[in-house]
């Protein structure tokens, strides 16, 4: 690698290059457990693993995420031997969590495919489904899929969310909206309707045998609730690590990422623009939220960000920036009061770049961290990653850091 490819970092900032696949979900993918369902914004378990070792922890300390996605650090958690808690607003985040981590009998869960497969096909009204979600698969797929979930709902509740997850898997595969960005994007596929029950067999074959391959028994507590980030004050307990990643800034929202997840999951439009207002103010369309903290102040490496913003920029960026450190602020202040004192803390953060104006998310963190009581440690750098196309063609190339920044709650 030549040297310009690796800019000058800031103070106690180093390289991790063997960390660029930790922050993505590429290893997760292989991962028993981990893989039944997979967020593309997901880290890998071994990341949560690279930051206790270097952070060691007591066997059965308990770790902290408030941003859970798919779930990753309190499944991490239950496989290493350690308690862990877990918050996030999708249902979604929390619905694919708690399916992870709940325990199963590969007895009864093999006799229960029996009789998922066993399903006749229960003629519709597909009308009464959303739009979106008839458009992304034929009517006969369609007929199949409800006909599988219709069955599935016979099972007793503690075995559903294992088959529920499983199709989700297979509505993915066979979806002809595809996730792209923050957004996604309508593509042509093969009517398929032919293979739902052999790809929703593998799939629970392939459940069943990581649970069949796992460990010994794990001993410990692990919850998950549909919580602001913002507002873990509310939670029981006192925590002894924190590893998570929020949103980055870049106005990807998630409410429209898995619209079509949440649909199938019975949320309603109503739930779905909730959660996309409640959010991290990551995207244009989240709301200020009603919550009162003393304390903030607009760090200065934030304020020198807006003021090269150009003139021309999309109106909407700087409102966003600001409230999404503000967001910040709020969930390092409320996640303080949870910790225990000198409890390692990392965050996985991506920095940004709008109307050409590179944001140093990692940075400017790392001053919201100070206000709320943190003391930066380390920030490792994984990956430098390349920015939107639509950003190259504009301004050219420059890379931007994902950074893993390390507090310590003093
Ligand atoms: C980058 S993802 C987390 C990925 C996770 N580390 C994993 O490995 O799957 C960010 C998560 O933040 C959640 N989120 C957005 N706003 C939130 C809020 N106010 N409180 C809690 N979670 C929120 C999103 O639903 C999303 O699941």
């Amino acid at each position: 690698m030549k040297d310009r490819e690796f800019p000058e970092l800031p103070p106690k900032f180093i390289y991790r290059p063997d960390l660029r696949h930790h922050v993505t979900p590429k290893l997760m993918r292989d991962e028993p457990i981990h893989r039944w369902f997979v967020f593309p914004h997901s880290y890998s378990p071994q990341l949560v693993g690279e930051v206790i070792k270097e952070y060691p922890l007591t066997k059965g300390a308990t770790l902290l995420d408030p941003f859970l996605g798919a779930g990753t650090t309190v499944l991490w958690a239950k496989q290493n031997g350690f308690s862990a808690t877990g918050t996030d607003l999708s249902p979604l985040s929390v619905f694919v969590s708690q399916a992870k981590l709940a325990s199963y009998d590969s007895v009864e869960l093999a006799s229960a495919l029996r009789y998922v497969l066993d399903y006749k096909i229960v003629s519709d009204d597909l009308k009464q489904h959303p739009e979106r979600i008839r458009r992304a698969f034929s009517q006969c797929e369609l007929m199949n899929i409800e006909s599988l979930r219709r069955r599935i709902q016979e099972l007793p509740p503690h075995l559903s969310p294992f088959f529920i997850l499983a199709l989700l898997n297979v509505q993915q595969k066979l979806s002809r909206a595809v996730p792209d960005g923050g957004w996604f994007r309508w593509v042509d596929k093969e009517e398929q309707s032919s293979q739902i029950s052999i790809l929703f067999a593998q799939q629970i074959n392939k459940q069943i045998s990581d649970l069949i391959n796992q460990s010994t028994q794990q001993i410990g507590n692990w919850s998950v609730y549909l919580l602001d980030a913002r507002r873990l004050n509310t939670i029981d307990g006192v925590f002894d690590a924190l590893v998570t990643s929020p949103p980055y800034p870049n106005r990807h929202d998630y409410s429209r990422i898995f619209h079509m997840e949440l649909l199938s999951l019975g949320a309603s439009e109503e739930d779905i623009f909730r959660f996309r207002h409640t959010s991290i103010r990551s995207h244009v369309e989240a709301r200020t939220p009603d919550i009162q903290v003393n304390g903030y102040y607009l760090p200065p490496k934030l304020e020198r960000t807006l003021n090269i913003l150009p003139e021309n920029a999309d109106p909407r960026i700087a409102p966003m920036l600001m409230g999404y450190f503000e967001d910040m602020y709020y969930c390092l202040k409320s996640a303080y009061s949870r910790l225990k004192p000198n409890a390692p803390c990392a965050f996985v953060v991506g920095n940004v770049r709008h109307a050409g104006v590179m944001v140093p998310v990692d940075e400017i963190l790392i001053e919201i961290g100070e206000q709320a009581g943190f003391e930066f440690d380390c920030g490792w750098v994984a990956r430098l990653r390349g920015n939107s196309a639509q950003q190259m063609a504009i301004y050219g190339r420059e890379p931007s850091r994902e950074t893993i920044v390390i507090f310590y709650r003093r």
